[in-house]
């Protein structure tokens, strides 16, 4: 969602901050800005559309000032247009925002009321006009803020420039993730450590409610009751040279292929290979032997994560899983007791929605596990024990890299949950420790289909629709598969249980329809066999993926995409590989916006 970016430097910032927006390309966005404040007068560039759009406009007009904030949008209020891109400027005041200001129409009226000239749709502008009363009226721009932001409702992060003042940027973060830089004689505002990296490492994260008053020389920090707090200076892992694409053509691309060597990263985390037992660092935090039950929540990709975690421990830990979205469980009220644990699972560790389910698991009294890729996160910081997975920076919108960790993670805690709670021995452990070890070999093989897939994906890019179909723990990868295709090639695509296929989905195969189903040879392979001779019987078209087991049974197939046979509990895992390949290629092969699908963002930081 909306990236934000503020420097005092000690040069012209215009191209630190439009290079600093490159690197928030990820989050998705549909314009940007960037005002700066030069000679006591500001100047601002703002341009629909992709950062080249702006920065042809600052060829033509380049700004000059060393203080100046930036901003990509991802449009919630008002349409994705000049008008409404970030920065506002309401008399000395400029204002980027990321979230959204919930009671925004009131204080529009309550401006309007005032006089005041409102130049856009956005809920963001109220709050450059809101601070700028309060400098006519006679406060300074720290006071102004201090009064304004207690009287704005929802989600934000901010970050304030001002005119006539050159040595001064004000942040603040609720809701939204805001970090502050410290540089030598430079200071910087970003949504995340990766904006921020190339100028520096030294990273201050600001907590709920806090709002941080910058100049050239430092920081001072206030909590939401203005009183002075000192934050953590942490040093960032991120480097300005993970965020690149290599020699792929996209990030996409170069994520599925990372797969193998962060998916060993990973496992080193979590096993200890020579004594063939899962080893997980922090785990006395959660005593599985004492649980009634696991409550899981996450949103999109990594919600399939927890749904095939769901068979995990309730097959080898015998522990029951409640799993739901989000964005449904956090308004539930769903009954707690401290003999559940609450797990949430996230790439970003942003998500507002899996944030919000933590936070009213974690008021239930809950014990919070977070399975979270980017360690600095909100999520990361608010769980009582986090699993880290090991994926590195995922710049590519639609998540690959991070799901397969996320897998791998979760398979770890299954079979250790397991072993803890008596449903399995240590010979048993030491099997599926010694699967888990083959699965970095096993996505390696996977990625060999490439060829394969790739000439696939231009039949699949001329269909309208597709199915995807899987049982067990690959029935989450079908989802997984259908919601690939769609956010990258806009193809309408479903994922199925196989034996859900005759209550309804059935009535939708002809001989236009590709049917992906995801088979390997296992105890419930013959099932599926049957669902797929069902599909075979009406026309269907079916491709197959399967391993060298299953392979001569799938007659029905037209085509059969053929992986080594494997462990059942790491199939999941090294399926992916395929089913996210083929949602690559067909977007290539279509040519739509692989790393920033239209209308998407990388972090979700508004519900
Ligand atoms: C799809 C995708 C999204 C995310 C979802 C959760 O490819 O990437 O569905 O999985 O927005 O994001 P995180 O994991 O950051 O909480």
């Amino acid at each position: 969602m909306c990236g934000i970016v503020g420097i005092l430097g000690t040069e012209a910032v215009a191209p630190q901050l439009l290079d600093a927006l490159k690197r928030l390309e990820y989050r998705g966005y549909d314009s940007a800005g960037i005002t700066t404040v030069n000679g006591g007068a500001f100047q601002r560039k703002r341009a629909e559309g992709k950062l080249r759009n702006l920065e042809s406009a600052l060829a033509s007009g380049p700004l000059a000032g060393n203080a100046g904030i930036g901003h990509t949008r991802w449009a919630t209020h008002g349409a994705p247009n000049v008008r409404n891109a970030h920065p506002h400027i309401a008399g000395r005041v400029a204002v980027v925002h990321n979230g959204i200001i919930e009671n925004f129409q009131d204080l529009r009226n309550e401006i309007l009321v005032a006089g005041g000239d409102l130049q856009s749709d956005t809920d963001t502008e109220v709050v450059a006009h809101l601070i700028d009363r309060k400098l006519s009226s006679g406060l300074s721009p720290k006071e102004a803020v201090a009064e304004v932001l207690p009287k704005l409702k929802g989600a934000f992060a901010l970050a304030l420039l001002f005119e006539g003042d050159e040595d001064l940027l004000i942040g603040a973060r609720k809701g939204s993730p805001l970090a502050v830089g410290h540089g030598t004689g430079e200071m910087y505002l970003g949504s995340d450590a990766i904006a921020l990296s190339p100028f520096t490492d030294r990273i201050t994260y600001l907590e709920e409610g806090d709002w941080a008053v910058l100049t050239r020389s430092g920081v001072s920090i206030f909590d939401s009751q203005n009183k002075p707090v000192s934050r953590r200076e942490s040093r960032s892992a991120v480097t300005a040279g993970l965020i690149d694409k290599g020699n792929y053509r996209h990030f996409m691309a170069k994520e599925i292929h990372e797969q193998p060597e962060v998916l060993g990263h990973t496992l080193s985390h979590y096993i200890d290979l020579g004594e063939k037992r899962i080893r997980i660092p922090a785990i006395e935090a959660l005593d599985f032997k004492s649980l009634d039950r696991i409550v899981l929540s996450a949103c999109g990709t990594a919600f399939y994560a927890g749904l095939v975690a769901k068979y995990w421990f309730e097959k080898y830990a015998r522990l029951p899983v409640e799993i739901d979205i989000a964005s449904e469980f956090r308004y539930r009220e769903t009954p707690m007791s401290g003999r559940d644990c609450a797990l949430f699972i996230s790439q970003s560790g942003e998500t507002a929605d899996t944030l919000a389910s933590l936070r009213y698991c974690k008021a239930q009294g809950a014990v919070i596990g977070a399975v979270v890729n980017v360690a600095e996160s909100t999520i990361a910081r608010e769980a009582d024990v986090v699993f880290p997975t090991i994926a590195g920076p995922e710049i590519g919108v639609a998540s690959t890299k991070a799901f397969t960790c996320q897998l791998t993670v979760l398979a770890a805690l299954a079979v250790h949950a397991g072993l803890v709670r008596g449903h399995i021995t240590v010979d048993e452990e030491a099997e599926l420790v010694e699967a888990l070890a083959a699965v970095p070999n096993f996505a390696l093989s996977a990625l060999k289909t490439e060829p394969a897939i790739e000439a696939m994906s231009q039949t699949l890019a001329k269909a309208s629709n597709a199915l995807y179909l899987g049982r067990g723990t690959n029935f989450p990868l079908a989802l997984e598969g259908a919601l690939k295709l769609k956010e990258l090639s806009y193809i309408h695509a479903e994922g199925y249980a196989a034996g859900e296929l005759k209550h309804g989905p059935i009535a939708l195969i002809d001989e236009t329809l590709p049917v992906f189903v995801i088979a390997p040879h296992d105890g419930i392979y013959e099932k599926t066999v049957s669902n797929m001779q069902e599909v075979a019987a009406r026309g269907g078209r079916i491709v197959l993926l399967t391993d060298e087991n299953g392979a001569d049974k799938g007659s029905a197939a037209a085509e059969t995409i053929i992986l080594p046979a494997m462990h059942d509990l790491i199939t999941p895992i090294v399926y992916a590989l395929p089913v996210q390949l083929l949602a690559y290629h067909t977007a290539v092969f279509m040519g739509t916006d692989v790393d920033q699908p239209r209308n998407l963002a990388k972090s979700v930081t508004v519900e």
